[in-house]
């Protein structure tokens, strides 16, 4: 008889949002992804990187032309020194990136600090690892680290924390503070990092987001996780990077080999010559999707949902607790089918789900779907 490796897991809630959303042609802020078109000379390059004949496994840490723009891109952002050869790992996605990180350095029995809510794939990574998640709450309303009740949770048994910023599903963002925090805990407790910034472009209201690898003890210490489809507004193209200390590298490029091998030649070199022709290009994502964070919440101002703006990501949480006390999984659907606007519940990125009533919506849409979905959730 089959026994499950992973018998609490099915099809994950952004794939049944997203389909659901489809059958009743209801506006789709549940899964996180834009709807409106990536870079035109990004897909250029695609379609010349293709015909150039560039459609055969490239090596297997990544074309060495993104790898240089990728250091490059670190180099002008944040003013670290990154060694494209020995500390860059191309992947297919920052989720294969992630995977492999834990993968790599989790073995039977280590217990792994996950932040609750946390993005789904993180406890099934440590769970088909033999490790153990131990689910430490983020704090309050905002969202934030309790670095009290964190060091409460690390014991003997603590290999790994794996940290998320700007943070999916909250839209919080992580002080300097709170990273230094992190750099004092993962020090003293011997600590290796896996560190998710796949949003890390996406911080507003003058606020600045922190990289482990601008702090120089943390970064001997930590996978940092990139996503190119969230910089670059092609999520389908399923590309992202992994930048770690050449030892942790080494380690995740022996998963890396086996998982995927490589990523995909020609959106590589697409990337690359993107992100040649257009250095500049990321910064001018804070106040692109800013502006749309606004227009969302203008037009929810008159509806009944409680929120803060945003302050990282492309995700607004509102709670609906002045609406009903319907669960957040079964009013998803039904606000779907009757409302015409799917959602996420916030229920799912949670091991223990506190008493809260809060849905999670993407805000990287055209600016006349969001003014119709928050016209449609006024009427609520
Ligand atoms: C927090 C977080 N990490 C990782 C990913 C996955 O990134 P990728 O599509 O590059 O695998 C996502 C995608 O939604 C995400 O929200």
């Amino acid at each position: 008889m089959l026994t499950s490796k992973l018998p609490k897991v099915g099809t994950t809630i952004f794939t049944q949002m997203s389909a659901l959303a489809a059958e009743h042609g209801a506006i789709n802020l549940s899964q996180g992804f834009p709807d409106f078109p990536a870079p035109e000379r990004l897909r250029q390059a695609l379609g010349k990187a293709a015909m150039a004949g560039r459609n055969q496994y490239p090596p297997m840490s990544g074309l060495p032309e993104l790898r240089e723009a990728v250091a490059r891109q670190i180099q002008r952002f944040r003013d670290v020194v990154v060694d494209p050869v020995n500390e860059i790992t191309i992947v297919p996605g920052a989720t294969e990136g992630i995977f492999c990180a834990i993968t790599a350095v989790v073995k039977t029995g280590d217990e792994v600090i996950l932040l609750d809510p946390a993005y789904d794939s993180y406890a099934p990574a440590v769970a088909l690892s033999g490790g153990l998640p131990v689910h430490v709450p983020l704090g309050g309303t905002g969202f934030k680290p309790d670095w009290g009740r964190i060091e409460a949770a690390i014991t003997a048994r603590t290999r790994l924390i794996v940290i998320n910023s700007p943070h999916n599903p909250s839209g919080s963002v992580f002080t300097q503070a709170d990273m230094k925090q992190l750099d004092h805990l993962a020090g003293h407790y011997d600590l290796l990092v896996c560190s998710d910034e796949v949003y890390e472009f996406l911080v507003f209201d003058d606020q600045r987001h922190y990289s482990v690898l601008e702090f120089p003890a943390l970064r001997e210490r930590s996978f940092a996780h990139f996503s190119f489809g969230k910089t670059f507004g092609v999520t389908g193209w399923k590309t992202g990077y992994c930048v770690a200390p050449p030892a942790l590298t080494q380690e995740l490029r022996k998963i890396h080999q086996y998982v995927a091998f490589v990523g995909v030649t020609p959106v590589q070199a697409a990337l690359a010559q993107f992100m040649d022709e257009y250095p500049d290009y990321p910064a001018t994502l804070a106040g692109f999707y800013q502006q749309k964070r606004d227009l969302f919440c203008q037009g929810l101002a008159a509806s009944r949902f409680r929120f803060t703006p945003s302050t990282g990501s492309y995700f607004q949480v509102l709670d609906y607790s002045d609406i009903t006390d319907t669960p957040d999984t079964r009013l998803c659907e039904q606000w779907t089918r009757e409302i015409g606007v799917a959602s996420i519940p916030m229920s799912v990125f949670y091991q223990e789900p506190p008493k809260k009533q809060q849905l999670r919506f993407c805000f990287a849409k055209a600016d006349d779907t969001l003014q119709e979905a928050a016209r449609r959730l006024c009427k609520i």
